[in-house]
């Protein structure tokens, strides 16, 4: 039963997860293509019940992920590298999805504001060192795991779906290039990007850092 409910909620996840990816990679083709899109997407998967259903399914994975370490705690021994990725991907995710959320959804949303491409953007030039490998990692394990997970998600409910390692790879390649290609964009080495730090969100972040004295 953990696992049918763990497989569902992940496969609901999914839909917006494959959404968000897409619309990241969009960046790379310029800010004006994130932004275009985003607007009427985000206006979905943010009307409350569609929002709840998505980060209640995000929720929901991670206690199945936690009940079952808890029920099984064995060590990686035995797994498969490729067992071993989805493992290691699945954690890192948990560990910084939850900041992600507050970060770019609830503390702007309270405000009033999104972080739109010059959001991101603003990330970038405030602390490249941690942003771009952060977004990398970020968006190459969330591909990776969702990828595989479909694939999991599917054997649980019965449906005889392959997708074989070289292949499951390839894919991920393809991601890291694609995620590459995307910060490339936000962070103004394909074409220019205006004064990130003049943005809504920049100019939140940085009043609530006190780094800029309130309006
Ligand atoms: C390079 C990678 C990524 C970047 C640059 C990025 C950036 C963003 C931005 C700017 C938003 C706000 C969207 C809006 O206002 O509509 C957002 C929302 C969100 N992101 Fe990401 N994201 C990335 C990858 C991921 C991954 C891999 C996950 C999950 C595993 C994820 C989960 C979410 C969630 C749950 C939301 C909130 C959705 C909502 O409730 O509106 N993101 N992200």
């Amino acid at each position: 039963m953990l696992l049918r409910i763990q497989a569902a909620s992940g496969l609901v996840f999914a839909v917006f997860l494959f959404t968000h990816l897409l619309n990241t990679w969009l960046s790379a083709l310029g800010a004006p293509w994130y932004d275009a899109f985003q607007r009427p997407v985000g206006t979905i998967y943010q009307w409350l019940p569609v929002e709840t259903l998505i980060l209640g399914a995000l929720v929901v994975h991670v206690v199945c992920a936690v009940l079952r370490w808890r029920r099984a705690p064995e060590g990686p021994v035995g797994l498969s590298v490729r067992q071993r990725l989805h493992r290691y991907s699945g954690i890192f995710l948990m560990v910084v999805v939850g900041g992600h959320v507050a970060a770019v959804r609830f503390i702007p949303g309270w405000y009033g504001i999104r972080p739109e491409a010059m959001g991101v953007s603003f990330t970038l030039q405030y602390l490249p060192g941690y942003f771009y490998p952060y977004y990398f990692l970020l968006g190459v394990s969330g591909f990776f795991h969702a990828a595989n997970g479909l694939v999991i998600a599917a054997s649980r409910f019965g449906c005889r779906f392959r997708l074989s390692t070289p292949n499951l790879y390839r894919l991920g390649t393809g991601a890291a290039v694609l995620t590459l290609a995307s910060l490339l964009g936000f962070g103004g080495w394909i074409y220019a990007v205006g004064d990130a730090f003049d943005a809504p969100f920049a100019r939140l972040v940085l009043e609530l850092i006190g780094e800029r004295p309130s309006a």
